[in-house]
């Protein structure tokens, strides 16, 4: 997507040890005009497949998510990270996070994800793909179908997306970045 690796390229900031910082349009302070042109690509991308829900995990996969279902008008379901006490017919998946190398849980409610929901997984950053992996248990602990995951951003030289192709189902990623160094960033082909 040409506008979202122009923008990357413009206002991203890139650091050593391959970390991209895009707090300024996506992680802290938000664009909604290129959030909705990332919800019309995914749109272009998943619009075909029989999804009746969008799923997201906070924080910052809502923003995209939104705009998707927004388009598609299919409601938004978001994993939480916290697990609240008021939550009713809790589901929850363990997910290692590698940068901050702790365990912690994701949860969801059975009112909102049940076996009659078949559904897209959105979120802003593929880079191990480890959270993906939890929603992807979640997802299936609550007997409902992922039929595809999407990302606004992938870290190719991480093995997130080697870990998701293994689930047999389309993976898209709206910027591939092969590289990243002290100010510098290539994407894939
Ligand atoms: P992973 O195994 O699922 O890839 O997770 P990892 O622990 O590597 O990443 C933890 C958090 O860092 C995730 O957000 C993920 O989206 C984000 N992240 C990974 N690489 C980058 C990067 O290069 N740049 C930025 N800006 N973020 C990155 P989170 O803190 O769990 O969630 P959220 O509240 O920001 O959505
Ligand atoms: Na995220
Ligand atoms: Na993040």
């Amino acid at each position: 997507m040409k506008l979202l690796k122009d923008r990357i390229l413009r206002d991203g900031k890139s650091f050593e040890g391959g970390i991209l910082k895009v707090d300024s349009f996506i992680n802290h302070q938000m664009d909604p005009i290129l959030m909705k042109s990332i919800g019309v690509e995914f749109v272009r991308r998943f619009g075909h497949l029989p999804i009746n829900k969008i799923v997201t995990i906070e924080a910052s996969g809502i923003a995209p998510a939104i705009m998707l279902g927004y388009l598609l008008e299919l409601p938004v379901v978001f994993i939480k990270k916290a697990v609240p006490k008021t939550m009713e017919n809790m589901l929850t998946a363990s997910v290692y996070s590698f940068t901050k190398d702790k365990t912690y849980d994701i949860c969801v409610s059975q009112d909102f994800l049940t076996p009659n929901d078949r559904v897209v997984f959105i979120d802003d950053f593929l880079a191990n793909g480890n959270a993906a992996i939890g929603v992807h248990q979640l997802i299936e602990k609550a007997g409902a179908s992922v039929l595809g995951m999407g990302f606004i951003i992938e870290k190719s030289f991480q093995k997130g997306h080697e870990l998701l192709r293994e689930l047999n189902i389309p993976i898209e990623s709206l910027a591939r970045i092969k590289f990243l160094g002290d100010n510098r960033i290539e994407f894939e082909e």
